[in-house]
């Protein structure tokens, strides 16, 4: 062969080489590979519904905690996080590979609860039970907080990442050239946007102000309106909500608007967020069951409370209330009033404007109070009212000014006497965020309902509520 057929032939195959390797490049940095669940319940714990765009890589994820130590002691499952065997991540955080597999935000995170019977007995995971331990805003800022942090650098995060598996040279490589450096840049970024949940008031956990981070979703100046700290609502038997007022202060009677939103403000675009995912979702939520209290009920006492709630609670709280899936306007329901007025008209205008292929959102609007809502499986709901400044039922029967002004939440061991997780105490104290009602949006006053009734009534009254 002559020298110069030779050079043709060398270059032909360095380029046809290139050519692979930029093609193999481009497909493992593109890649977009969902994991698919059977069982339904796996699916609503662990499937991607789109949020992973803007989501950190797993690798990297899992040694946030070892570069930044002291900001979060106890790790992630510190944070309330519900770890089960032969998972990477928590319910709540799918994984989904989009180039490298990358940590998400699905609904079970802020709609999956724990109770437990006693401080010694095992945690029961309710699908659709807010969360009591879940401190949702102590992980957003410990991720601002370590990313914006100077010991958060390629050098370190690669240290870390080899610590906890080795690497191959490839994957070392890419790695330190391109994922660590763009992961911290985009982190940063993050972080600068979200930045109102480092000033924004404790929460404290089972708690976080959603339409806040609509906002930064949407283009909106978080400091721009007022804010407020919310619980998580419950998820479950949908199927009895769908058309009503619902949200804490019912600003949409569509459900598959309010799941939609909820994907939204979880961090999907309209584009990203997985169509097909939310449709599912949308199904799934209309049968998912109502928790059934864990504990003896007194049917007698109950049977002698069902009159009394007939009477004091069901226009607002029953299947056949007049004024059930209706909204109760503020000054008559006299609870505080952050929550109603942090949703405001020019938000509700900003999300009426989210389309994508296969939805649109155009039914938010600012109302006059806060929803009447079905009390189902009420036990599992506390602390009580949509800022969740009651700690338990017995609180709730009482006149203001005898709730406890300061309470302790956080725990997921369940205390029978008052119907709510203990909220003082030792047990409570340990695991527990100090809450005080004195603090602005965390007010404990209004819904005077039952609070003038007698004892005993009170007592078959909360006999009863066990059993919804
Ligand atoms: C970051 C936590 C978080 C995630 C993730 C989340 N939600 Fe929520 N969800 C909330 C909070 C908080 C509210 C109450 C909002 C309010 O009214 O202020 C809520 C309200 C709702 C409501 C209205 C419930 C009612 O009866 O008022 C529905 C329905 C809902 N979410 C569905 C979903 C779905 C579906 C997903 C996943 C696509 C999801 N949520 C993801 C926190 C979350
Ligand atoms: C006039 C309508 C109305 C009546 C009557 C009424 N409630 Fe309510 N209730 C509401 C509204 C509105 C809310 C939401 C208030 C808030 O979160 O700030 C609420 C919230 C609650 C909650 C908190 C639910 C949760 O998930 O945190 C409980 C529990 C409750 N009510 C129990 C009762 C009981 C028991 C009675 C009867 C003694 C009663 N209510 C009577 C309107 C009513």
């Amino acid at each position: 062969m002559s020298l110069s057929r030779r050079v043709v032939w060398v270059v032909a195959v360095l380029v046809l080489f290139v050519a692979v390797s930029a093609a193999g490049v481009w497909y493992l940095a593109t890649r977009d590979v969902r994991t698919e669940f059977d069982d339904p319940d796996e699916r609503f714990k662990y499937a991607s519904m789109g949020t992973e765009h803007i989501g950190m890589p797993l690798r990297i994820w899992e040694v946030v905690p070892d570069v930044c130590p002291e900001r979060l002691p106890g790790g992630y499952a510190s944070l309330g996080f519900i770890f089960e065997p032969g998972h990477a991540t928590p319910i709540g955080l799918p994984v989904r590979t989009i180039g490298v597999p990358r940590v998400g935000l699905n609904c079970a995170l802020c709609h999956t609860g724990t109770v437990r019977e006693t401080a010694g007995s095992p945690r029961q995971i309710v699908l659709g039970m807010p969360p009591p331990s879940l401190d949702f805003q102590g992980y957003v800022s410990f991720l601002i907080e370590c990313g914006a942090d100077e010991r958060f650098n390629v050098d370190n995060v690669m240290a870390a990442m080899e610590k906890k598996q080795a690497m191959s040279f490839v994957e070392r490589t890419v790695f330190r050239s391109v994922i660590v450096p763009k992961t911290i840049e985009a982190g940063r970024e993050e972080g600068r946007k979200m930045s109102w949940v480092l000033d924004a008031i404790r929460m404290g956990p089972g708690r976080y102000d959603v339409f806040n981070s609509g906002r930064v979703r949407l283009g909106m100046d978080p400091r721009s309106g007022p804010t407020a700290t919310v619980d998580f609502p419950p998820l479950w038997n949908q199927q009895a909500r769908r058309t009503h007022h619902a949200q804490w202060d019912g600003n949409n009677a569509s459900l598959s608007e309010r799941n939609r939103i909820a994907a939204i403000g979880a961090g999907a675009t309209p584009d990203q967020a997985d169509a097909d995912e939310l449709e599912w979702i949308d199904d799934w939520v209309l049968t998912v069951p109502v928790p059934k209290y864990p504990f003896a009920i007194d049917q007698q006492l109950a049977e002698k409370g069902a009159p009394i709630f007939q009477i004091q609670c069901s226009r607002c709280h029953a299947a056949d209330g007049s004024r059930m899936g209706q909204v109760t306007p503020i000054d008559e329901i006299g609870t505080d009033r952050a929550r109603f007025d942090a949703f405001t008209p020019d938000l509700a205008a900003a999300m009426n404007t989210l389309r994508a292929r296969r939805w649109s959102i155009q039914s938010f609007q600012k109302t006059a109070g806060y929803a009447n809502l079905f009390l189902d499986g009420v036990w599992a709901r506390a602390p009580y009212l949509h800022n969740g400044s009651v700690p338990n039922l017995r609180a709730l029967l009482e006149p203001p000014e005898k709730r406890p002004t300061v309470y302790y939440r956080g725990s997921d061991v369940y205390d029978p006497q008052n119907l709510g997780f203990v909220s003082s105490g030792p047990e409570a104290e340990r695991a527990g965020f100090r809450f005080d009602t004195t603090i602005k949006g965390n007010g404990n006053g209004g819904h005077l309902h039952g609070t003038s009734l007698a004892p005993e009534e009170k007592d078959a009254l909360i006999e009863y509520l066990k059993t919804l």
